[in-house]
C-alpha cells in the first residue's frame, strides 16, 4: 500500500534552514526561522513559564485524562486574554472554547466546524497569508479563495481593495483574518480599517475566523486584540484561533484554543459539543501540560505580571530592531524604500525582493530570508544590522 505513495515536494522554508546550516560562513544570518530569538540567538523559556511549570508539577499527582473539555481554567484565561475580561459574551456564557494542539490545531478544529456547519462558499484568506493556512483549510475539506491584502511595493495594507473584494462575498462566507502581526507581511489593518471591516461584515453577514498567533508581540496585549474585540462587538458570530506558542514561548508544548463567540448560551453549548466531538474523533482529548502552565500563570498575579513584563520586553526588542534596521537601510540607500519595516508589527516583514535578489542575499551575503523575501526581524541579534542593511541595499539596487 505505502509503496504507491509519491514523495512529498521539499518544504521551501526547511530548504532555507538546511542551506543555512550548510553555509560555512561565520557571518551568516538566519532570518528565515519563524520563532522569536533573544539577543543571544536563543528562543527563551519565559521566567513565568519556568516557575509555573515547577509549581504545577509539584502539585500534580496524576496524569489521568482531564476530560473532553480539556483544562477549563486555561480556557477561561484564554477567553479573558483574547476578548478582554469584561466582554459581555463571557458574562452571558456565549463563548465556546476548547483547548487545542497549538494555534494550528485550533485553526483545524475551526475549519472542521465551519465545514460541519455547512458554510457553502470558499473560505477567504489574505493574499499573501501564512503558508499553512490554505493546507489546513483544505485538509478539513474547505475550498479557499483569496482577497487582496498587501501592496508589496508600498509596504501597506490594500484596505480599499480588500473591502471591495469582501463586499462581493455571499452571506455566510467565512473570512480568515490575522488578529495582529500579519504573517508574512507585518502589515495590520489600522483602527479605521478594522471599523470598516466590521461594518462590512455585519452588513454582508460574513463570519470572521481570526487567527491570533502573536497577541502581545505587535503593539501590546490589548492593542493587538482591538480588531478582534471590535468584530465581537458588532457581529453575532466570531471564530478565533489562539496560540500560546509565541507569546508564552511554549512552541513545542502545542498550546492553543479554538474559541467561538456565538449568539446565545444555547448555541455556545451546542457548539462546544461539536468541537469536543471533532477532537474526539481525531485525537480524543485536548493536551494538558502546556495548558496547565498557562493556567498556573493566569491564576498567580505575580507570575502573570512577570509574564506580561517579559512579553513587553520581547515586543520592545523587536520594535527596536525594526527601527534600527529601517534607519540603517535609509542611510545605505538614501531613500525611505524600507521605512515600512519600522511601521509594521510582529516578527515578520516582507522585503519585496525578486527571487534572484533573495538568492544573491544568500550566496553573496550569507543572509537567509524565506523564499518570498519574508524576514524574521526577531532573528537579528542587533549587532549584524549594519551588515544586513548593506546586503539588502546591495541586492535591491539592481
Ligand atoms: C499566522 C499563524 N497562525 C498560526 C500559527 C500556529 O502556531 P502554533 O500552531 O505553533 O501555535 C502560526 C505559527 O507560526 C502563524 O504564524
Amino acid at each position: 500500500m505505502l509503496n504507491s505513495l509519491k514523495p512529498m515536494p521539499p518544504d521551501p522554508l526547511l530548504g532555507v534552514t538546511e542551506a543555512f546550516r550548510a553555509d560555512p560562513s561565520r557571518d551568516k544570518v538566519d532570518l528565515g526561522v519563524g520563532v522569536y530569538r533573544d539577543a543571544s540567538g536563543i528562543t527563551p523559556i519565559p521566567r513565568a513559564v519556568r516557575a509555573a511549570e515547577q509549581k504545577m508539577l509539584a502539585r500534580q499527582n496524576t496524569k489521568a485524562y482531564v476530560g473532553p473539555g480539556g483544562n477549563r481554567q486555561f480556557a477561561a484565561a484564554m477567553e479573558k486574554i483574547a476578548l478582554g475580561a469584561s466582554h459581555p459574551a463571557l458574562r452571558d456564557g456565549r463563548v465556546a472554547t476548547l483547548p487545542s494542539t497549538g494555534g494550528t490545531g485550533a485553526l483545524r478544529l475551526a475549519a472542521e466546524l465551519i465545514r460541519l456547519a455547512g458554510a457553502g462558499a470558499a473560505i477567504k484568506v489574505s493574499d499573501p497569508t501564512w503558508a499553512n493556512h490554505v493546507p489546513v483549510m483544505k485538509g478539513a475539506g474547505l475550498e479557499t479563495a483569496t482577497y487582496p491584502y498587501y501592496d508589496i511595493a508600498g509596504g501597506r495594507v490594500l484596505a480599499a481593495q480588500m473591502l471591495e473584494n469582501l463586499a462581493g462575498c455571499a452571506p455566510g462566507s467565512v473570512v480568515l483574518l490575522h488578529g495582529s502581526c500579519h504573517n508574512p507581511t507585518g502589515a495590520d489593518p489600522d483602527p479605521g480599517h478594522w471599523a470598516e471591516l466590521a461594518d462590512l461584515m455585519a452588513r454582508r453577514q460574513l463570519v470572521p475566523l481570526v487567527d491570533m498567533a502573536y497577541q502581545g508581540l505587535g503593539r501590546g496585549l490589548d492593542a493587538d486584540a482591538a480588531g478582534l474585540r471590535l468584530l465581537c462587538e458588532r457581529l453575532p458570530e466570531v471564530l478565533v484561533a489562539v496560540s500560546c506558542s509565541k507569546n508564552f514561548g511554549l512552541y513545542r508544548e502545542r498550546v492553543g484554543a479554538v474559541m467561538c463567540v456565538t449568539e446565545s448560551a444555547a448555541t455556545a453549548a451546542i457548539t462546544m459539543g461539536h468541537l469536543q466531538s471533532l477532537a474526539r474523533r481525531n485525537y480524543s482529548m485536548p493536551p494538558d501540560h502546556g495548558e496547565a502552565i498557562v493556567a498556573e500563570i493566569a491564576s498567580d498575579p505575580a507570575l502573570y505580571a512577570d509574564w506580561q513584563k517579559e512579553l513587553d520586553d520581547m515586543r520592545d526588542r523587536v520594535n527596536g530592531l525594526r527601527k534600527s534596521l529601517a534607519t540603517a537601510l535609509r542611510s545605505e540607500l538614501g531613500s525611505g524604500r524600507f521605512d515600512f519595516i519600522e511601521q509594521q508589527a510582529g516578527m515578520f516583514s516582507m522585503l519585496g525582493l525578486s527571487k534572484a535578489a533573495v538568492e544573491r542575499l544568500r550566496s553573496e551575503h550569507h543572509v537567509y530570508t524565506a523564499p518570498d523575501s519574508r524576514l524574521n526581524v526577531a532573528g537579528l541579534s542587533g549587532k549584524e544590522i549594519p551588515a544586513v542593511a548593506r546586503a539588502i541595499a546591495a541586492v535591491s539596487r539592481d
